[in-house]
């Protein structure tokens, strides 16, 4: 396999925007259990500027690649690979190292994409599309019938959860700040949308 250099945007120390710069990076080929991934699409996840602010705990020593969630082609595998073959598309959710245009990733972490899921949704939702799976399956075991309060309705997880909620049967509210983001969350599968800055929700 010829040498893959790949291009990633990194920080290397908490702060605004300004931080952030690209580097190349020489990869070896994939290790076992490792899968060389051509990232299509990043997604850019509202998390990735706690990190980079510095809100969260540096968690590498030196540069950090942001970016928890992507979708690619298989570009090559490593031994012990099943399952996953050059040119298949791909996506994942760790918790940093996505800015990039290229990386190894574990099998383990990745998903077969389906014709009917694009490059760019596929890496916009796999972290908040997994954080509503969870809260909706194991957090809270949501059957049709229950009836669910759902807080920040018109963010990025609210409204995967709230057409979710909708397709399991359950009624769902939510709490979003405002009008426009009370009419979008009821856009997205809520039966009703409560503007917490004008009304009690409590109540
Ligand atoms: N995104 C993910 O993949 C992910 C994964 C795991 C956990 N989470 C957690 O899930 C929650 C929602 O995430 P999200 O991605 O949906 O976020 P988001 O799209 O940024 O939406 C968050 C919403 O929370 C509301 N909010 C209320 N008080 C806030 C405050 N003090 N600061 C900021 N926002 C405030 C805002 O809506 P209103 O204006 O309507 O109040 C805001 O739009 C967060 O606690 C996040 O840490 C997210």
């Amino acid at each position: 396999m010829a040498p893959v250099i790949a291009h990633v945007i990194a920080a290397s120390r908490p702060g605004g925007p300004g931080v952030l710069h690209r580097i190349d990076v020489d990869l070896p080929a994939p290790g076992p259990g490792e899968v060389l991934v051509r990232h299509t699409a990043i997604g850019v996840n509202f998390i990735d500027t706690y990190f980079r602010t510095g809100l969260y705990d540096w968690p590498v020593e030196r540069d950090l690649v942001l970016g928890a969630e992507a979708a690619g082609v298989v570009e090559a595998t490593g031994s012990g690979v099943e399952g996953f073959s050059p040119g298949q598309r791909v996506a994942y959710t760790l918790p940093h190292g996505a800015y990039a245009s290229h990386r190894l990733v574990p099998a383990a972490a990745l998903v077969a994409l389906p014709d009917t899921v694009s490059d760019e949704v596929a890496a916009a939702s796999m972290l908040k599309g997994l954080t509503a799976y969870y809260l909706l399956h194991h957090s809270c075991r949501v059957q049709a019938g229950d009836q669910v309060l759902f807080h920040a309705g018109a963010g990025g997880v609210g409204l995967i959860a709230g057409q979710w909620l909708a397709h399991k049967g359950v009624t769902a509210w939510a709490t979003a700040g405002g009008p426009e983001k009370c009419a979008l969350a009821r856009a997205h599968g809520y039966g009703e949308a409560i503007d917490y800055r004008t009304e009690d929700f409590v109540a």
